[in-house]
Parts: structure tokens; C-alpha cells; sequence
């Protein structure tokens, strides 16, 4: 359908208004799949289909390393629910699954302020466990978690994540499994939130002027 509007009606303003402030294009320019939550606006950096081949590598390294073991996955919430649940898809080994929370960040920068696991079955504890996490960003959630799970007794705990951060790998955080490093975009979607918005996206997008955000 074309539709033709006075730039001055009151329709042209309301399409323009929407097209500005939700899909970030205006006429004139070429629709970009970008997205805007609250005060940023957000491009499309990681595709469901890219998600989707890297989660079917790490699955079969998972699958292969561990072909004599049950390992417990530990999916650390809320940010890991996606990744956790289409990894866990595609691992063809025996395992059990159990999600546990922690805390870490208001708004897009690290407090540091952590919390202990909860929401767990003390008995999982004492077996082969690999965490599971959207990303690792200072580290200092793994590395907290890492620690705590050795002090509980278990046999072994290897970590993975979809994404890590620069900071993490310059800190050598200990993650054996990871899909794609990135430097220091602030990104959302595919679990990770903004605020508690944009985890239900399908795709990751990374916001467009993060020079503007607190990293
Ligand atoms: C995010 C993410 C990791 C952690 C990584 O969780 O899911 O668990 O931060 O950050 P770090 O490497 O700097 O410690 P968050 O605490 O934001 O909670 P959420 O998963 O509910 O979003």
C-alpha cells in the first residue's frame, strides 16, 4: 500500500514521531533494523542464525568433552534462560539442568555488589558442573560462582558463555566454552536486558553511540 501524506498533517507527524522513536528511520533514509529501549537506540550486531550455528559447536565440544560424564548445567539467571535452553537442545550427552541467580548490575555498569547462588539442590553440587552464561563481562560473577561451587565440593566446574567481554579476557577469566568475544559494546537481546527490557529478543544488538554509556 502507498500512501501519500502532507508533510505538515497531523498523520505525517504521527508516522514520523513512530518511525523516529521505534525503528530509529526516517523518510528518505534506509530502513535500518534498529531498535530503541527508553533513552538508546540499539543496531543489530549478532543474528538469530549466527546464535544458532555458534550454540551447535559449543554443543558438540560439550558433547564430545563430556561423553563419559553427566554433567549438571548451571544456568545462571535471569540473562542465560535463551542460551541455556537452546544449548541444552542440541547437548547429546545424559546431564541435568538446574537454574540458580545471582545479581550484579543496575542499569549497564557493574555495581561489583554480588550476591551468593540461590535457588539451588545442595546435593547437585558434588558433581562435574558447567556453568552456564549469556556473558562475562569483569568476571566477578564467574569468578564468585567458580569459587563457591570448589568450596561445595565438585568434582570439576568449567564455565560457558555466549559472550565475553575484553575486560574478561585480559583478566583470564577461566571460561573453556565461549561463542563470540566482544570489546566493549553494551549489548542487549537473546536474554541480556537493558534495564529488564529486550531480553526477548531474538537477535543481539549492540547500542549505537555506547561511548555514551557507563561501562
Ligand atoms: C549479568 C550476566 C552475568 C553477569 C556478568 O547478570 O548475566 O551473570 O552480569 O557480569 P560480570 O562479568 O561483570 O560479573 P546480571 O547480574 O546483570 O543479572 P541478569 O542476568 O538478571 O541480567
Amino acid at each position: 500500500m502507498h500512501v501519500n501524506l502532507k508533510n505538515d498533517s497531523q498523520e505525517y507527524k504521527y508516522v514520523t514521531f513512530y518511525l523516529k522513536n521505534y525503528l530509529c528511520v526516517l523518510p528518505g533514509q534506509e530502513a535500518m533494523p534498529n531498535i530503541k529501549i527508553k533513552d538508546l537506540a540499539f543496531k543489530k550486531f549478532i543474528s538469530s542464525s549466527k546464535i544458532e550455528e555458534k550454540i551447535a559447536e559449543l554443543a558438540a565440544q560439550i558433547s564430545q568433552d563430556y561423553k563419559d560424564k553427566t554433567p549438571v548445567f548451571l544456568p545462571i539467571l535471569n540473562g542465560s534462560f535463551m542460551f541455556a535452553s537452546d544449548l541444552l537442545k542440541e547437548i547429546r550427552v545424559p546431564c541435568r539442568v538446574s537454574f540458580v541467580k545471582t545479581s550484579s548490575y543496575a542499569g549497564t555498569s557493574s555495581t561489583g555488589q554480588l550476591k551468593t547462588l540461590i535457588g539451588h539442590d545442595e546435593s547437585l553440587f558434588q558433581q562435574h558442573i558447567i556453568v552456564v552464561e549469556d556473558i562475562v563481562d569483569t568476571g566477578l560473577t564467574l569468578d564468585k560462582i567458580i569459587e563457591e561451587l570448589r568450596e561445595r565440593g565438585a568434582k570439576s566446574v568449567e564455565a560457558v558463555s555466549l559472550l565475553r567481554k575484553k575486560l574478561a579476557r585480559e583478566k583470564k577469566i577461566d571460561v573453556k566454552y565461549v561463542g563470540f568475544d566482544l570489546e566493549n559494546e553494551f549489548v542487549l537481546g537473546y536474554g541480556l536486558d537493558y534495564d529488564g527490557l529486550g531480553r526477548n529478543l531474538t537477535d543481539i544488538y549492540k547500542a549505537i553511540d555506547s561511548t555514551a554509556i557507563e561501562q
